[in-house]
């Protein structure tokens, strides 16, 4: 790209007030990283990352002071400061020379040059900066062809592989979401040096990896970043249960499809239709269990009895593991892995209200997502049963619709209550309070009563007087 398309690029009032400050303070000062890739690439970004042959935090105060005085925040430990200015986020840095030692993440940092702080830098493409000074302005500072590597889609660390992994091994997932987040390919001595150097992501924390896979999940096409995690021997160290998915067994004949590759395209699947990165996380999951499952009957062929079952015990001992948050969001995804069979079940018969009724109560608020993972879930080649299990789905939504404004299901709060029976019959907690609740519930998903009190009290009293139970009678 010519220096007078990156020159008008580099336009407006913060790149103005940066060649300003670096011209009169005479610092050397350059725009790196993922802006200027971004730049080239034509992709918006709110992430200006600047690095100066000097002090970054006198830097950021004195652009600041141009900018109308924005509230800098200085990280005095790194040497960073940044500040906000309108939606963009700046952040400055001195130039450095950095090198780890081969335990730790924290690294020995010393001044550098630009052509040092390029070098510490993950891959050719992230190495890309462009100087803001008069006399250089937009001018590319490219040492490693980061340029050319861009426009054929390649991603290469700068330096040896290995030096560039271990310094730090989070950049192996790195090279991977960025892979599959512009349709790059890996290198091949870059991608050999994340297989020869896999085990190093154990000194990576939790918390890192998982905002990486989150990153890589809520991608526009996950499956590659699945696929590449797996290739690479990534996947059997981070999420041993998905590799355990891979492979196909056969017994006389018969085989069963690969559950991995069937999660990836589910996952794919689900894409469009979400952006809530737990039920993309519920997609990736839902058949979890079927490696644990798996059996071979002479009579039914393969099965995986139980699956969602199972899944949904996994469920809390992954995101444990994972640091994920052990919370509603985590019920969430063990009630998606449970529910998962549900509407293809239902779907699969004439759908009857009461089936209706009772996915909408065991659903409750997350029916929709339920319904948007099974559909997903539909990946059969046979066009002909697709057809027909959407079609039955159309009906099965319908339905739930009807049935939610006639019985509000949802939220299910039983009409009677236990103090309702206790008060009614004069007595204190016992069984038949629990089995009038419970016969209350199964008459309204059955469709016997109405979600509606009067109903429900009419049917307490016809069960409190089957079980012997006296009415009180209350004098005025
Ligand atoms: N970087 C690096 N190694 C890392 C993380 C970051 O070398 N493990 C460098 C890269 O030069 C990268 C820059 O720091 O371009 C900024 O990092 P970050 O903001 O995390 O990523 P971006 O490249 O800006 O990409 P994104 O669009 O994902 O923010």
């Amino acid at each position: 790209m010519t220096e007078t398309i990156l020159q008008e690029k580099l336009g407006g009032t913060v790149f103005n007030a940066l060649r300003h400050v670096a011209d009169i303070n005479k610092i050397e000062t350059y725009v790196i990283g993922g802006y200027v890739r971004d730049l080239i690439l034509g992709i918006p970004s709110k992430d200006i990352d600047i690095v100066v042959r000097g002090s970054g935090i006198e830097m950021a105060e004195s652009v600041a002071a141009r900018l109308g005085n924005p509230k800098v925040s200085v990280f005095k430990n790194f040497g960073t400061a940044m500040f906000k200015f309108r939606d963009v986020e700046i952040e400055f840095v001195g130039a450095r020379k950095e090198s780890y030692q081969r335990d730790s993440r924290k690294p020995i940092v010393e001044d550098g040059t630009i052509n040092d702080d390029q070098n510490r830098r993950d891959f050719t493409i992230n190495a890309l900066a462009l100087s803001l000074n008069k006399d250089t302005f937009g001018k590319l500072v490219d040492p490693f062809g980061g340029e050319e590597d861009l426009k054929n889609g390649i991603i290469r660390t700068p330096l040896e592989p290995d030096i560039t992994f271990s310094d730090d091994p989070l950049r192996m997932l790195r090279a991977i979401r960025f892979a599959a987040r512009f349709n790059f390919k890996i290198d091949d001595a870059t991608f050999e040096g994340i297989k020869t150097n896999k085990d190093r992501i154990h000194i990576v924390s939790s918390e890192r990896i998982v905002d990486e896979l989150n990153k890589m999940i809520m991608g526009d096409v996950p499956s590659v970043a699945f696929k590449l995690l797996e290739v690479t021997g990534l996947l059997q160290i981070i999420l041993p249960e998905l590799q355990a998915m891979k492979g196909v067994e056969e017994v006389n004949g018969q085989k069963h499809k690969d559950n991995f590759y069937h999660t990836l395209k589910v996952l794919d699947r689900i894409v469009p239709y979400t952006d809530d990165v737990w039920l993309r996380w519920a997609a990736v999951f839902h058949d979890i269990a079927k490696p644990l499952t798996k059996r071979f009957d002479d009579k039914l062929g393969w099965t995986f009895h139980a699956h969602n079952h199972v899944g949904q015990k996994m469920v809390p001992k992954i995101f444990k593991r994972m640091k994920f948050p052990m919370n509603d969001k985590m019920k969430f995804v063990q009630k998606m892995v449970h529910l998962h069979m549900r509407p293809i079940v239902l779907s699969e018969d004439e759908v009857s209200d009461s089936a209706v009724r009772r996915l909408l109560f065991d659903a409750g608020d997350d029916i929709d997502s339920l319904m948007t993972l099974c559909e997903a879930d539909i990946t059969s080649k046979n066009e002909v049963k697709v057809r027909q299990y959407l079609r039955n789905f159309k009906v099965v939504r319908q339905k739930l619709k009807e049935i939610e404004e006639k019985d509000r299901l949802r939220n299910f709060q039983p009409p009677i209550s236990g103090e309702d029976i206790m008060e009614t019959f004069g007595i204190g907690p016992c069984r038949q309070i629990g089995d009038i609740k419970a016969a209350i519930k199964e008459a309204i998903l059955e469709g016997e009563i109405e979600n509606d009190r009067q109903q429900a009290y009419g049917l307490m009293v016809k069960l409190a007087k089957e079980m012997g139970l006296q009415q009180q009678k209350y004098d005025k």
